[in-house]
């Protein structure tokens, strides 16, 4: 099976991409066929600094390299190192409904957020979808929060092929149900735009810091909890065995347990959890050479998938008049 997903460059990663989408492609590569990028041509909606996004992209490949995404097993590259990507968006573009990107919610979103929108953000969508029909994915796993765009994706594709005839692969949202959403520290989507994210790769303290500030209901110590609706809990879920987790909701319910005792528990779980991560991401720290190589390496790769679907896509649409590819 083919699988693709990207994960923007516009900051660190935190537990929700861990959970949302990092685990799952890490786990795919052992029997699949795994395209995994890092999106900074969608970066660029958000992030105006050359330098900052190009820093972010660098860290962006050494935290998944550290985590576990292997090279030898998987397509493993830059977006915009394939810019073929960007030719695909135009012809899309013509075949998108502007109806349809006006309904999309990160759109809407942004701009309810008084972000001003500005025909890169509007066409985003396009250019995902561009993303995945490139390289003909049958599945891509991502969070709930991109439930939408993957819709947007297969309409466009459908339509598409409907005009010119099978084209494109029609791909699959993979979406874990159990870990759609991660709260974040104040209880709303965890997300690097909303400053609310415990992030996997920190200083022990800050992230201590962040744990302990994981908002919660006022139940005073004594009384019975309910785990089900407390953040700390939510995050606990993803860490503990199955065991320590039933314990741990028969505390919240029996009474005497305070916040603070979970959050400490919680921290220890998380810090101990990316622990073994740490030493391969300082080795790859001191070896960006290294880290390029490997990504221009996997944009060779990709480009070959990618021209394949171009040329297929030129002769439909009627652009291979000069160049007879
Ligand atoms: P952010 O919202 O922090 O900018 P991205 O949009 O870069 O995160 O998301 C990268 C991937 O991580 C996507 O597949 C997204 O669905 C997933 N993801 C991000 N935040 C969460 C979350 N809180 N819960 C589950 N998945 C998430
Ligand atoms: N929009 C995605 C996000 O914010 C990132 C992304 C870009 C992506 N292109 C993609 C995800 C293609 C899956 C497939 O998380």
């Amino acid at each position: 099976m083919r699988i693709l997903s990207g994960i923007q460059t516009s900051g660190t990663f935190h537990l929700g991409n861990y959970f949302g989408m990092l685990k799952s492609m890490i786990a795919y590569q052992e029997e699949n066929e795994l395209f995994a990028f890092l999106a900074n041509m969608h970066a660029q909606t958000s992030v105006f600094d050359g330098k900052r996004l190009k820093d972010m992209t660098m860290q962006a490949a050494i935290d998944y390299l550290s985590l576990g995404l292997d090279p030898e097993k998987a397509v493993f590259w830059v977006q915009s190192d394939v810019p073929e990507v960007m030719e695909l968006t135009w012809y899309l573009s013509n075949h998108t409904p502007v109806g349809l990107l006006e309904r999309s919610h990160s759109y809407k979103d942004k701009i309810t957020k008084g972000i001003a929108p500005n025909a890169g953000l509007f066409l985003y969508p396009v250019l995902m979808a561009s993303d995945i029909l490139l390289y003909q994915a049958e599945r891509v796993p991502v969070g709930k929060d991109q439930k939408q765009h993957l819709e947007i994706t297969r309409d466009v594709a459908i339509k598409f092929n409907n005009t010119f005839g099978d084209t494109f692969v029609i791909p699959e949202a993979d979406i874990d149900d159990d870990v759609a959403l991660i709260p974040g520290v104040d209880g709303l989507k965890m997300s690097k735009s909303y400053g609310n994210t415990i992030e996997i790769f920190t200083e022990k303290n800050v992230m201590r810091k962040r744990v302990m500030s994981i908002v919660t209901d006022s139940t005073p110590v004594d009384e019975p909890k309910d785990p089900d609706t407390c953040n700390v809990f939510a995050l606990y879920k993803l860490f503990a065995a199955p065991d320590d987790l039933k314990d741990m909701a028969d505390r919240y319910r029996k009474g005497g347990l305070g916040y603070g005792d979970v959050k400490k528990e919680l921290f220890e779980l998380i810090w101990n959890f990316f622990l073994p991560y740490q030493e391969k991401r300082e080795e790859l720290m001191k070896d960006k050479t290294q880290v390029r190589k490997i990504l221009l390496e996997g944009a060779d790769k990709a480009r070959y998938h990618a021209t394949k679907t171009l040329r297929k896509v030129r002769k439909r649409v009627g652009t291979t008049y000069f160049k007879d590819k």
